[in-house]
């Protein structure tokens, strides 16, 4: 990871347009590494499948990525190399979390990106980077919250000055 993309993802953040949010999941995937959950929250078009267009660039993954419609997740393997995986997961439909696990992916090479539209269920694997997409009532803006969870981030926000 480069130092750079440490230091400027602030847990709270305004996103003006959709070029911006992709631009986060850029910056966000050089965070990620193989074995990440990351979990999106937020309502209907919020944003969040146009944040994990950008994680997939980031990690340099093939593309595109897209509404999973049909399918509940799909993955998208590195262009070259031997980065992760991108495993995109959209929960909308199901009735729980621990239905993703049983879709039996196998997530320990990958980074998974779960859509869940309807907030947090109990039951989250411990490890896992929560991020909520909220819409401004009016306007294009977003705001984007990031909390972290479990040791995996614990390093992370100790290092953080607030
Ligand atoms: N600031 C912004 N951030 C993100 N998307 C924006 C923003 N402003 C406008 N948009 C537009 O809003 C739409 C967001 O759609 P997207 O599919 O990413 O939402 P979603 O949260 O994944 O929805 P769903 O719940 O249906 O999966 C896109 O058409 C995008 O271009
Ligand atoms: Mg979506």
């Amino acid at each position: 990871m480069r130092q750079n993309e440490q230091c400027c993802l602030d847990p709270v953040q305004r996103i003006p347009t959709a070029a911006a949010m992709r631009d986060l999941g850029r910056r966000l995937a050089g965070l990620l590494r193989a074995g990440d959950l990351v979990i999106l929250a937020g309502p209907l078009g919020a944003g969040k499948t146009t944040l994990v267009q950008g994680i997939g660039e980031g990690l340099g993954v093939r593309g595109p990525v897209t509404s999973p419609t049909f399918v509940i997740a799909r993955v998208h393997p590195p262009l070259t190399g031997s980065g992760p995986a991108l495993i995109h997961a959209d929960a909308y439909r199901l009735a729980s979390i621990a239905e993703v696990d049983d879709l039996d992916l196998d997530t320990g090479p990958a980074v998974t990106v779960v859509e869940w539209g309807k907030g947090l269920a109990e039951g989250l694997a411990e490890d896992r980077l929560e991020i909520s997409v909220e819409p401004d009532p009016d306007g294009e803006e977003r705001t984007v919250r990031l909390a972290g969870h479990g040791a995996r981030w614990k390093a992370r926000k100790d290092k953080d000055p607030e």
